[in-house]
């Protein structure tokens, strides 16, 4: 069966498979060789069938569905979330480029930029995404992209995503946006003219925690400017990793629908809990960008993060009592991961710059699996 449907559960079993079928197997099977038999049309080095140039049947049937599940031009997998943000930022830019950049992200994008990206001659600063009106102020003739997270990790800050389009339109800057935690069942950025979305497919899209993957979706010409940086640099995803994420993204929607859910209800939980200070979770009312949330997203997602009354002492003993969660960096799987950001995932940031972003060392971050939500909560309340 071919799909021409626009629902992202159909697409996300469909969309781009091959048709026939190859040698009528109902899964596409594993290409696990690094050469192909050469053909006469392939004219350019990028063209010729290699591993290392993300061009196997597995690739090519991965690279059509992510681009469907976004409704956007065209798709590039890659080794890992890291991979694709650092490949598509050498791609577009060169020495002398300047890079506005959200301050509060994932903790190795901000690593990247702070520490290897500037070697390349490209400088960069900071912006508050919450604030398009300080955006000018950090404008130079030589800014050549807008970068920010959908929603923000650890803090589930959601950008003014509006503004930053208008903003890049207006100026003329490439748009990238870091998807991973909405996911394309909550938010699609090429519908809201976003250039490029970045993806750790490691999370949402394959959804359990078996594999690391990157992608950037987005305008075609730019995807094949990242494509043929990709070639030189080599962040090829492995065929085996190809089949464990294609396998993964046909239940993305009914995962990502039943974390939303489920999120909501452990973020109601722990926001009226005596033992819990604050409670970081975008579909809560009391959360500063919610109207923005409810306009911008299909689901408020699969993560919180909360604060105890106790601080890092009542931190730390949760984690270890808790008996469902387990204590572990990542996001996005069907087990429910528990970790402290300022001492895991956002380690590399130094400690002050940590605490001004708000990123407090007793922040406790939940990635909510797809367990019964009862038990996770009488899991939490037993440990609170
Ligand atoms: C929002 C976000 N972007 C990118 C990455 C990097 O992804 P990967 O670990 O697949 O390289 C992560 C990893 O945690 C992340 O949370």
């Amino acid at each position: 069966m071919t799909s021409d449907s626009n629902s992202i559960e159909t697409k996300s079993i469909h969309a781009g498979a091959y048709e026939p079928k190859v040698n009528k197997a109902v899964t596409l099977p594993i290409f696990q060789s690094s050469t192909f038999e050469y053909s006469d049309n392939e004219s350019d080095y990028h063209d010729i069938k290699y591993l290392r140039l993300n061009n196997t049947p597995n690739h090519i049937v991965l690279h059509r569905r992510l681009a469907a599940l976004e409704n956007a031009e065209a798709a590039l997998v890659t080794s890992s979330g890291m991979a694709a943000i650092s490949t598509s930022l050498l791609a577009l830019m060169k020495a002398g480029d300047h890079l506005l950049i959200q301050d509060c992200l994932y903790g190795g994008t901000h690593s990247f930029v702070a520490e290897d990206l500037v070697k390349t001659g490209v400088t960069f600063d900071f912006i508050d995404a919450q604030n398009p009106k300080s955006w000018e102020k950090k404008l130079k003739p030589q800014t050549k992209v807008i970068y920010v997270e959908t929603i923000s990790n650890p803090l589930l800050q959601i950008a003014d995503l509006k503004a930053v389009i208008e903003f890049a339109k207006f100026n003329r800057l490439v748009s990238m946006i870091d998807n991973t935690f909405a996911s394309p069942v909550n938010f699609r950025p090429a519908e809201w003219e976003f250039d490029l979305s970045l993806h750790s497919c490691t999370k949402y899209l394959n959804g359990h925690s078996d594999i690391v993957a990157g992608a950037v979706i987005g305008r075609e010409a730019l995807i094949k400017t990242i494509t043929h940086k990709l070639n030189h640099l080599g962040g090829t995803l492995d065929p085996h990793s190809c089949f464990l994420l294609e396998r993964g993204i046909k239940t993305l929607a009914l995962r990502v629908r039943f974390q939303n859910e489920s999120a909501l209800k452990i973020a109601q939980f722990l926001s009226t809990h005596r033992a819990v200070s604050k409670v970081y979770y975008p579909g809560l009312e009391v959360h500063p960008q919610y109207r923005r949330a409810q306009e911008l997203l299909n689901g408020f997602g699969g993560v919180l993060s909360f604060e105890l009354k106790g601080g890092s002492d009542a931190a730390v003993s949760l984690i270890d009592r808790v008996k469902i969660s387990t204590h572990a960096p990542s996001l996005g799987g069907v087990e429910t991961l528990i970790t402290r950001p300022g001492v895991t995932t956002h380690i590399s940031i130094p400690p002050e710059e940590r605490l001004k972003l708000g990123i407090r060392d007793d922040l406790i971050r939940l990635s909510v699996g797809i367990e019964a939500t009862a038990d996770l909560i009488s899991d939490l309340d037993g440990a609170l």
